[in-house]
């Protein structure tokens, strides 16, 4: 007795919660669902073993009925009224030797006449009970270890079947009846969550398992698991029928009864209704839960730099007409192919700050780029180990060069995007004219300052951009002389100015234009950018 008694002393629980313990064992609760209930949120006394809990569980009410036997002999005049009021409402006296049989060593039945057998749990499914050991804990780390990630910290993240938050809500009403009874207040939001005992149970397990890793609540590797329970999933139907508008059809999803409409319509749902629809305890289900595979992703990780494209035959991205591959590589694909390989990630998603025609080189010091590496399993790459990348990517194409190659946060990279229409691009424009060039061309074009164009969209983008007119501006030119025919046009222009439309006109929607201003026909055969004044990246010095 004396020994019961000490260890019922070690669960932080009180005289009030006798009741709701016995209630809920008998309701097929597991001893940490009773301490949920109970609103215990002492973490050790849910780590510790769920038997060692449970006979704890056993021997506090055994307690109570052994106070009462005391009592009414008049043994325990100190003992509570509480808990003998209790006592005689809700069990006749029982006699000494059912006492026996819940005493640490005789099994952990439970008290309203259970089986020897751990039942699953009416309410968790067993999550917090077999599915929350150390066996569970070696299968998580061994899944996270298969995956070769490089990580200091990792989260757990726990998908729970829809149908457990019906049985927490009919169980929650049970204990709700039973405390109003002995005005007795609680609120809903103080029960512990199934996640959140589940974590605590187990961060430090697969923690253990993994070497020392710290298994915290905020961590860039997250660590899924998704529990299911397909023998109890029909439980949630009946609120379908309750409360039709919480459940709307969507296509894409497998069931109306995400986790997300099925709390909504328990928020809306009155009690007495609720009671009249579903069984209040819940009941005995057969099976636990099943753990589908562990699922692991680590946040994306973002690289920037700048390229150099020297060829005028690469797209900027894969070049797909009517599902079929126009040009055999990209820019993009050249520079993410080994970046995706150095950082192991599974994906990516690029942007650059402005884009080239396939035509066009980009010379000078490059233009700005970055990426977003997706589920990378490596996160962090040394400065030397960047250059090496860099190496790498240099050396795999003639077509294209990287430069200024860094990790950076996804906040910095929304800097290259910003403020992009005030920024410079310099061109150098290679121009056929029909008549011959004067000298005076040359002087004419060198002297024009801050010329104002007004842009339709061009006939070769309509297809994908709306009409409009936009206002662009030529900072300056200068013209090159090559032969009587042909010359060299630099230009420094607000970016997103259309240069070939400025050179060839596109049929007058661009004006003024240069065949316009030299009063012949011009054409142009090439285009290269030879600088995209954006400072972002940071420059990297060699
Ligand atoms: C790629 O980036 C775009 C724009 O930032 C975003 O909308 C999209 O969801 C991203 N794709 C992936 C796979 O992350
Ligand atoms: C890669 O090429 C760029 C452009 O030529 C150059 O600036 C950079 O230093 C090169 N990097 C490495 C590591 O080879
Ligand atoms: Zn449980």
């Amino acid at each position: 007795m004396l020994l019961s008694r000490q260890t019922a002393v070690m669960l932080p629980l009180k005289e009030k919660d006798k009741p709701i313990v016995r209630m809920l064992l008998s309701a097929g609760c597991c001893a940490r669902c009773v301490l949920r209930f109970c609103c215990v949120s002492v973490q050790a006394a849910y780590r510790q073993p769920q038997q060692d809990t449970l006979k704890e569980l056993n021997a506090f009410i055994a307690d109570a009925e052994h106070d009462k036997v005391q009592d009414s002999a008049g043994q325990d005049p100190a003992f509570k009224d509480e808990s003998r009021d209790e006592a005689e409402s809700e069990t006749p006296p029982d006699p000494p030797c059912k006492r026996a049989k819940l005493e640490p060593g005789a099994g952990a039945s439970a008290p309203a006449g259970g089986s020897q057998e751990p039942r699953i749990c009416v309410v968790c499914f067993g999550i917090l009970q077999d599915l929350c050991s150390t066996t569970q804990a070696v299968k998580i780390a061994e899944a996270v270890k298969s995956q070769q990630y490089e990580f200091d910290t990792l989260m757990l993240s726990v998908s729970l079947p829809a149908q457990l938050s019906v049985r927490e809500h009919s169980c929650w009403l049970y204990v709700k009846a039973r405390m109003r009874e002995k005005s007795m207040v609680h609120d809903k939001d103080d029960v512990i969550q199934v996640k959140e005992a589940f974590k605590w149970i187990m961060q430090s397990l697969v923690g253990k398992e993994l070497g020392g890793i710290s298994v915290v609540t905020k961590s860039a590797l997250e660590v899924g698991l998704e529990f299911t329970h397909s023998e109890t999933e029909s439980d949630c139907h009946f609120l379908a029928k309750a409360c039709p508008d919480s459940f709307t059809t969507t296509k894409n999803k497998q069931s109306v009864f995400t986790r997300m409409a099925v709390v909504k319509a328990l928020e809306k749902i009155p009690d007495a209704k609720f009671l009249k629809l579903y069984p209040c305890p819940p009941t005995q289900p057969t099976s636990s839960c099943i753990c589908q595979e562990v699922q692991c992703l680590h946040t994306s990780v973002f690289v920037a730099g700048r390229y150099n494209k020297f060829c005028r035959s690469l797209p900027q991205t894969p070049w797909v007409i009517d599902g079929e591959r126009r040009m055999e590589s990209s820019v993009e694909e050249l520079i993410a192919v080994p970046v995706l390989a150095a950082f192991r990630a599974t994906g990516f998603n690029f942007s650059s700050s402005g884009r080239e025609d396939v035509d066009v080189r980009t010379l000078g010091s490059g233009r700005p780029f970055a990426m977003e590496l997706l589920n990378p399993h490596r996160s962090r790459l040394s400065k030397v180990e960047m250059k090496q990348l860099q190496e790498t990517i240099n050396q795999s194409s003639d077509k294209i060069r990287v430069r200024d190659l860094q990790i950076v946060t996804r906040e910095a990279m929304s800097r290259m995007k910003e403020g992009e229409e005030e920024k410079t691009k310099s061109y150098t424009a290679l121009v056929w004219t029909q008549r011959p060039i004067q000298q005076e061309d040359i002087a004419f074009i060198d002297d024009i300052k801050d010329l104002t164009l007004d842009q339709k969209t061009p006939l070769r983008v309509l297809h994908r951009r709306a009409l409009a007119i936009r206002q662009r501006v030529i900072h300056s030119m200068n013209a090159r002389f090559l032969d009587s025919h042909h010359f060299y046009l630099g230009l420094k222009t607000q970016a997103g100015t259309y240069i070939k439309e400025f050179v060839h006109g596109d049929f007058g929607r661009t004006t003024p234009n240069l065949c316009r201003l030299l009063e012949t026909d011009t054409d142009i055969l090439e285009l290269d950018v030879e600088s995209v004044d954006v400072d972002w990246p940071p420059f990297i010095p060699e």
